[in-house]
C-alpha cells in the first residue's frame, strides 16, 4: 500500500513526448502526481531513494491472453494483472478469445470488473469482430464499445470472409475503434513453424511467409478503400513490414505491433523441438528478424506489445505438432527491448518507452500516459543497468511458458507506482 505522500527523489524521469530525460524528484499525495520538480522538499513524506533510476510513465500492453473466463488452469485476470504489473505494464488489453469469448457488453463489463476487483494492472478489453469468434456475423460492436471494449479482433484467427471483415471494418469506424488483424490465411496456415530450410530439416509442417503478407495486404486494402483503422498483430515477416511501409506512405490507417519473441528469436530455435518457442504467427528467419527490427526503428511498426498467451503444461509438454502456440511475455518484455533497441544502440531509451506507451495509447484512444503535474501516478522505476537472470521461482504468472527462463538481460523494472493502492519495489531502488 502506498502512503499518502510519497517522494520519489533523485530518479531521471524519461518522457517518451518531448524525448527529453530530466533529473527531477517526484512527490506522490493521495495517488496523484502533486509536484515534479528539482530538490522537492516534503519531510513527512516517504521518501524512496530513485538515485541511479530511471522513471517512466506505466507500459500499456495492447496485445495479451488473460484467459479468464474459461482457461483459469493458464492465467486469470487477477494473476496475469500482477503479472502485467511485475513487468511494468499498468494498463493492458485483453483479447477476446476466452471461453465464452468476448463478443457482448456483458462480458467486456464482467472483465473490467473482475480487473477493479483483482486491483493491479487496469483492464481494457478487445472485444470480438464477430459473434463467437465464428467469422460470420459481426459481434454487438456499438454496445461492446459502450461497455469499454477499446478495439476488436478474432485473434487466434484471422476473418477470413472478406464481406464480414469490411463490415467490421465499417462498425469499428463508426466507433472510432481499430480493428486488430490476426493475419493468417487460411490454407496457407496449416502449419507448426515458418516454412524453410528449417522446417524441411526438422519434418516440420511449414507456414510460408505470404499466410501473413496476403492476408495482412487484404486487410489493409479493406481499411484504405473504408476510410478506417486496421492494426496489423504480431507481425513476423520481412514482406509484411515492407507492405506496412507502403501503405503508410499511401496514408492508409493503418498501426502496427511486434512481439519481443519475433525481434529477439529465429525459427533456428525449434532444433530442440521445445515447444516453449512454438507460437503463433511462428518464428521467423534472421532476415525477417531484422526487417522487423529496422521496422520498429523507422516507424513502420509503431508497438511492441506481449502477446502474453499463457498455457498450462499439460498444453505445452506434448509433441511439438500438438502443443498449444504461445508464451508468456509480460515479465521479460521491457528487458529484451531495451537490449535490442536501446543498448544497441538504435533507440534512444525515449523512443523505445514510446512504443510501450504513447503509441498503443494512441491506437486503443486511450487516455495518454505522462509524468505530468495532475495526473493519477502510473510510473515505472527503471534499473537500466542491472543484470538479472530470469528463473521459474519468480513468476508471477500461473503459467510458466517461457523461452526465455535463465536467460540474462540487462535493464529492470524494479518497481512502481498506481495510483493511491499500489506502490511495489521489488528489486533495492
Ligand atoms: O501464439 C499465440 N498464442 N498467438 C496467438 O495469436 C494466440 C495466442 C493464444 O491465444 O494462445
Amino acid at each position: 500500500m502506498a502512503d499518502d505522500r510519497m517522494l520519489l527523489a533523485g530518479g531521471r524521469v524519461i518522457d517518451p513526448a518531448s524525448g527529453k530525460v530530466r533529473l527531477v524528484d517526484i512527490l506522490v499525495e493521495d495517488g496523484r502526481i502533486a509536484r515534479v520538480g528539482k530538490g522537492i522538499r516534503a519531510r513527512d513524506a516517504q521518501r524512496i531513494d530513485c538515485r541511479g533510476k530511471h522513471i517512466a510513465p506505466g507500459f500499456i500492453d495492447m496485445h495479451c491472453h488473460l484467459r479468464e473466463p474459461g482457461y483459469e488452469d493458464a492465467e486469470t485476470i487477477l494473476t496475469g494483472t500482477q503479472s502485467a504489473l511485475v513487468g511494468g505494464f499498468t494498463r493492458v488489453c485483453p483479447m477476446p478469445n476466452t471461453d465464452p469469448p468476448v463478443d457482448s457488453e456483458a462480458m467486456v463489463r464482467f472483465q473490467i470488473e473482475r480487473a477493479e476487483q483483482a486491483g493491479y494492472a487496469s483492464v481494457h478489453p478487445v472485444g470480438c469482430c464477430t459473434r463467437n469468434r465464428a467469422g460470420k456475423e459481426l459481434a454487438e460492436i456499438g454496445s461492446m464499445r459502450e461497455a469499454g471494449a477499446v478495439a476488436v479482433s478474432d485473434d487466434g484467427d484471422w476473418v477470413s470472409d472478406p464481406r464480414v471483415m469490411r463490415r467490421a471494418l465499417e462498425y469499428a469506424k463508426a466507433f472510432d475503434m481499430p480493428v486488430i488483424s490476426h493475419c493468417e490465411y487460411d490454407g496457407l496456415s496449416d502449419g507448426v513453424s515458418n516454412e524453410g530450410l528449417v522446417s524441411t530439416r526438422l519434418g516440420l509442417r511449414g507456414k510460408p511467409w505470404p499466410s501473413e503478407t496476403a492476408a495482412a495486404a487484404r486487410d489493409i486494402m479493406l481499411a484504405e478503400f473504408v476510410g478506417a483503422r486496421v492494426h496489423i498483430a504480431h507481425v513476423s515477416c520481412a514482406a509484411t513490414v515492407d507492405l506496412i511501409r507502403w501503405a503508410k506512405l499511401r496514408r492508409v490507417q493503418v498501426t502496427a505491433e511486434v512481439c519481443p519473441h519475433h525481434f529477439t528469436l529465429t525459427d533456428a530455435s525449434l532444433a530442440g523441438f521445445d515447444t516453449n518457442f512454438k507460437v503463433n504467427p511462428p518464428l521467423r528467419t534472421e532476415p525477417d528478424r531484422l526487417a522487423v527490427v529496422e521496422g520498429v526503428v523507422d516507424g513502420t511498426i509503431d508497438v511492441i506489445a506481449t502477446d502474453h498467451a499463457p498455457h498450462t503444461s499439460i498444453a505445452k509438454e506434448v509433441e511439438f505438432d500438438k502443443a498449444r502456440p504461445g508464451i508468456i511475455g509480460f515479465e521479460t518484455a521491457f528487458s529484451l527491448g531495451y537490449e535490442q533497441f536501446v543498448l544497441s544502440g538504435l533507440m534512444s531509451p525515449a523512443r523505445y518507452i514510446e512504443k510501450l506507451t504513447l503509441a498503443p495509447a494512441r491506437i486503443m484512444g486511450l487516455r495518454t500516459p505522462s509524468v505530468a503535474e495532475g495526473t493519477e501516478a502510473e510510473l515505472v522505476i527503471l534499473d537500466l543497468k542491472a543484470q538479472w537472470t530470469f528463473s521459474s521461482a519468480q513468476i508471477m504468472s500461473k503459467s510458466h511458458n517461457t523461452p526465455f527462463l535463465e536467460r540474462t538481460m540487462q535493464g529492470l523494472v524494479v518497481g512502481g507506482v498506481l495510483g493511491e493502492e499500489h506502490f511495489w519495489l521489488l528489486h533495492a531502488a
